[in-house]
């Protein structure tokens, strides 16, 4: 027997400074510290790991948020403090822990990047919603969804290497594949801020928005990307991801094969496979 495990509570998500909501095949997640800008700890990365480990099957599109004037200040600073955020460790603490504190750092960090990780996976597509500021953490966080909705108002910031740090939380490959090596080595080692409208011109946002139309502009997205049937949304986006820096005759074949498989699937559904797919 196979036991489904349990999307997080709502007071271990208001523990980690989530919020969940799931309706409609959407999950909006919603970062809920206003008051600390949406500050996030190792706890909201591992609970958004669990949420996405647990969101039903049913859900195809994942809306990130901010609650407040921003997205996110990044890493809650007090996790760098000696005695860490209440409830969960110093990462400092790791190392002053004796023999194993670095591997033991390490795998907390393995942990946390899990929160971010899942939002690429082809079944579903996410997209954050950004308005004010997603800095370090929060940034990386933006940058780990598929598409990036940016309010008028949203300033983007790779801050870690200004405070000593590296960008470790799966940001530095979607930052290098959107806007090139040299931008990104630019922008990570001055840790300035990149405006909405420069972020559409380096393609971090797919659309920008007045902060008044924000939310309007991620429904209207929303409900185009679930016009496409899921199938074929999940094989397009896979081959789409195993497309960057791939050979063209392998990405070629992984085509034919994914095609095979699509309409292997619509002939056995009957109509509209007989007849073929609707013209596009
Ligand atoms: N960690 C903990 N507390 C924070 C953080 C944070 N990252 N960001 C903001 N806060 C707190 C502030 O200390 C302040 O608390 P207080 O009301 O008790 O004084 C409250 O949130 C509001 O912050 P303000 O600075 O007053 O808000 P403002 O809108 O003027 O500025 C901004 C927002 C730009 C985000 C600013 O707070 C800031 O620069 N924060 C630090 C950003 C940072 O360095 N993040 C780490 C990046 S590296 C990484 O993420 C790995």
């Amino acid at each position: 027997m196979t036991v489904e495990a349990a999307i997080p509570t709502e007071d271990q998500l208001a523990e980690a400074g989530l919020r969940l909501r799931v309706a409609g095949g959407v999950a909006t997640i919603t970062l809920a510290r206003p008051e600390r800008r949406n500050a996030m700890t190792g706890r909201t990365w591992t609970v958004l790991a669990h949420v996405g480990q647990t969101l039903p099957a049913s859900v195809r599109i994942v809306v990130i948020k901010g609650e407040g004037p921003s997205f996110s200040s990044g890493i809650d600073l007090a996790m760098f403090g000696p005695d860490g955020v209440e409830g969960e460790p110093s990462l400092m603490g790791y190392l002053g822990a004796g023999p194993g504190g670095e591997a033991a750092l390490e795998a907390a960090i393995a942990g946390y990047q899990e929160g971010f990780l899942w939002l690429r996976r082809p079944g579903i597509v996410s997209i954050a919603a950004v308005r004010g500021h997603a800095i370090g953490a929060g940034f990386q966080l933006a940058l780990a969804c598929d598409l990036r909705v940016l309010a008028d108002d949203a300033r983007l910031c790779m801050k870690e290497p200004a405070l000593g740090l590296v960008p470790d939380l799966t940001g530095t490959k979607p930052l290098v594949d959107i806007v090139g090596l040299s931008r990104a080595i630019e922008l990570c080692l001055t840790a300035r801020s990149v405006s909405a409208s420069e972020a559409r011109d380096l393609r971090l946002a797919e659309l920008v928005v007045d902060g008044a139309d924000l939310d309007r502009a991620v429904d209207d997205l929303v409900a185009a990307l679930l016009a496409t049937p899921p199938e074929a949304a999940a094989a397009t986006k896979a081959l789409l991801q195993q497309a960057v820096g791939s050979d063209p005759a392998e990405q070629a074949a992984r085509e034919r094969r994914a095609q095979v498989a699509r309409l292997t699937a619509l002939a056995r559904q009957g109509a509209p496979g007989a007849s073929g797919p609707p013209a596009g």
